[in-house]
C-alpha cells in the first residue's frame, strides 16, 4: 500500500476524475489509514511504499505490478502522468528479492489482472479495452506460466478489470456483467457458473473493487446491496469508507497490491 499523502485530482484520465471537485487530502489519509488498520486487524502483513510528490495517483498501488507464484510482472502505465510509478514498485520488489520481469507491453498491473489459484488449475483473468493492451496478456502468460483469459471491457466507467470483477476466494469471482462485451460475458459464465453477480448500483458504488481473503471481504461501504449478497453467499463483508479516493476513480482493491509467494 502507499499513503495518499500527495493524493489530488490534478488531471482526468478516467470518467470519475473531476479536476474542479475539491479533495480533502487529510481525510483521504484518514480513510486510507482505516483501510490499512482493517487489513492488519484481519491478520495481514502490510508493506508500505514511500509516496512521491508529483505522483498523485500513487495511492492506487494495485496498478504497479502483478505477482503470481513469487514472480512479479511489472507495470507499464498507459498515461504519462503515472509512468514514473512503475519504477517505485520495481525498486520495492527488487529490494525484497522477488523475481522481477520487466514488461514491454502497456499494462496496469492488478488493475487489469486477477489470479484464481484454484480455478481450472490456476487461471489469470485479464482486462483490456481502456488501459492494459491485448499484447500484454500474452506477455503476462509467458512471464507467469499460467493461462490468461482475455476479457474485453466496454464501459469507460469500468476502465480497469478490478472495478468490474474480483476474486472472492481462490476459485470464485464476483462481477458486474455489464462492464464486459457480450462474448466476454459468455466466457465468464462458462468458467464461473457459480459466480456472485453484482448489479448496476453495486458496481457504480465501487463495490466490485474489493479484496477478499476467502472469508472476509473488504469492500466500499456504499455497496450495501453487494455486502448483503456476499453475506448470503457465506462471506463476511467488512465495509470501509473511502469516499475521498473515489474522486480519483478507485476504492479498496486499487489501494492494495497483493503479494503472492
Ligand atoms: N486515477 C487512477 C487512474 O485513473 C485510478 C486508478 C485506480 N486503480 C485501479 N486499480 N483501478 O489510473
Amino acid at each position: 500500500m502507499c499513503s495518499p499523502e500527495h493524493f489530488a485530482v490534478e488531471y482526468a484520465i478516467n470518467p470519475w476524475m473531476d479536476v474542479t471537485a475539491p479533495v480533502d487530502p487529510e481525510l483521504a489519509v484518514k480513510q486510507w489509514d482505516r483501510l490499512r488498520e482493517t487489513l492488519v486487524g484481519l491478520g495481514h502483513e502490510v508493506h508500505l511504499l514511500v509516496p512521491e510528490a508529483g505522483l498523485p495517483d500513487m495511492v492506487f498501488a494495485a496498478n504497479g505490478a502483478f505477482v503470481v507464484d513469487g514472480t512479479v510482472y511489472g507495470a507499464r502505465f498507459k498515461h504519462h502522468q503515472r509512468a514514473a510509478e512503475a519504477a517505485a514498485h520495481r525498486a520495492f520488489y527488487e529490494s525484497q528479492g522477488w523475481r522481477f520481469i520487466a514488461p514491454n507491453e502497456t499494462n496496469e498491473g492488478e488493475g487489469d489482472f486477477a489470479y484464481l489459484p484454484e480455478a481450472h488449475g490456476g487461471l489469470i483473468l485479464a482486462g483490456h479495452g481502456f488501459r492494459t493492451e491485448l499484447p500484454a496478456h500474452a506477455e503476462a502468460q509467458e512471464a507467469l506460466g499460467r493461462p490468461v483469459v482475455s476479457l474485453r471491457l466496454v464501459d469507460p466507467r469500468f476502465y480497469h478489470l478490478d472495478v468490474a470483477l474480483a476474486s472472492i476466494d481462490d476459485g470464485n469471482i464476483v462481477y458486474y456483467p455489464g462492464a464486459f462485451s457480450a462474448a466476454s460475458q459468455k466466457v465468464l459464465a462458462q468458467l464461473f457458473p457459480d459466480a456472485v453477480l453484482a448489479d448496476d448500483d453495486d458496481a457504480l458504488a465501487f463495490g466490485l473493487n474489493l479484496v477478499s481473503d476467502g472469508a472476509n471481504v473488504v469492500l466500499n461501504s456504499e455497496a450495501t446491496r453487494l455486502a448483503g449478497r456476499l453475506k448470503t453467499a457465506g462471506y463476511t463483508p467488512v465495509p470501509v469508507e473511502l469516499a475521498e479516493l473515489k474522486k480519483g476513480g478507485g476504492s479498496v482493491k486499487c489501494c492494495i497490491a497483493e503479494l503472492r509467494h
